[in-house]
């Protein structure tokens, strides 16, 4: 049982071995973010009118919603996720799951620093009013939920409640309000700008690529594991949390963008992925797709994030997902 097995501290034999296998992954792909050069993206923030107006508001904008988002997560899982989970494997991955996040939150900070930007404009954004509050506080009600002194999870109410929390973050939040803001970021590499910005990046795709795969199959294990709670109202609240992470991202674009488009990306493009990406994150739990939207119009993220070490699990449709991983719930 993942949950409420409070006679159980053995680690072996294990009764999850695909966490463990998934916890030695995320080992491996230890990095540390002063091990990137950010000399040239210094010297290209400094440099006048290489960036425009426009391109820099998008740039601050994308870091802000970052710099206190790894740190939500990393309370999530420590505070919330964590205190209910009892099986040892599972725990022994959200650690380092924990861990990573700070790793994130160091780079974000490390970007902020090497550019020399306003730590408070940066930082401070999440706290005031707009779109980069709203995704904020939207995800907060999640982890306000499982944190309640009169939560449990031996109801059906609180097992829905804290299903509805990794549904949340490990796939709207995780899963999409992260990509929307990675590909924005990424697009600037493509134009040869803020490359060891791109690369912090793309390490940490890699990383939330793991999460992202690893919160899926704890959810459906969690799913298989409590079907009573997987009602039709559960599954629809869960589809329609999914449906206004689409809209804030929406929003968000819009904001970074200021109501036009960048080089390289339309606002239509996005609005075609972000609803991509929706798409596969409820298929990968069993949900019916929202938009019936099958093609990115960003096949470069695929490319741009073929790190060696793993492939990249967010961009893989949900059958091959299953064919490659060679799912066993049982
Ligand atoms: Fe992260
Ligand atoms: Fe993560």
């Amino acid at each position: 049982m993942l949950i409420n097995d409070r006679e159980s501290r053995q680690l072996m034999p294990f009764k999850y071995p695909w966490a463990w296998d998934e916890f030695k992954n995320l080992c491996k792909n230890h990095w540390l973010p002063q091990e990137i050069s950010m000399a040239q993206d210094i010297s290209q923030w400094k440099t006048p009118d290489l960036l425009s107006e426009d391109e820099r508001h998008l740039v601050k904008k994308i870091l802000s919603f970052f710099a206190n988002t790894d740190v939500l997560v990393g309370d999530n899982i420590l505070m919330a996720l964590y205190a209910h989970v009892t099986n040892p494997e599972v725990r022994q991955y959200l650690c380092g799951q924990a861990f990573q996040e700070s790793i994130h939150s160091w780079s974000y900070a490390h970007i902020v620093e090497s550019l020399s930007m306003d730590q408070n404009e940066v930082f401070g954004e999440f706290q005031k009013v707009g779109i980069i509050k709203e995704k904020h506080d939207f995800q907060e009600q999640f982890s306000n939920g499982v944190l309640r002194s009169d939560f449990s999870t031996e109801t059906p109410e609180g097992k829905a409640t804290y299903l509805r929390n990794m549904c949340a973050y490990y796939l709207g939040m995780e899963g999409m309000q992260f990509y929307s803001a990675f590909v924005l970021l990424l697009n600037f590499k493509r134009r040869n700008l803020l490359t060891g910005t791109a690369e912090q990046l793309e390490y940490i795709v890699r990383d939330e690529s793991l999460h992202c795969r690893f919160g899926t199959r704890l959810i459906n294990q969690f799913i298989d594991e409590n079907k009573e709670i997987w009602t039709d109202e559960v599954k629809e609240s869960v589809r329609q949390n999914i449906a206004t992470v689409v809209e804030m991202e929406d929003a968000f674009v819009s904001d970074c963008m200021r109501g036009g488009n960048i080089t390289g990306m339309s606002r239509e493009d996005f609005q075609t992925y972000i609803r991509y990406i929706a798409d596969r994150r409820l298929e990968a739990v069993g949900l019916d797709p929202l938009y019936d939207e099958n093609t990115t119009p960003f096949p470069w993220m695929n490319e741009i994030m073929d790190l060696p070490k793993e492939k990249n699990f967010f961009e893989t449709r949900v059958t091959e997902y299953q064919a490659g991983m060679a799912l066993d719930w049982n």
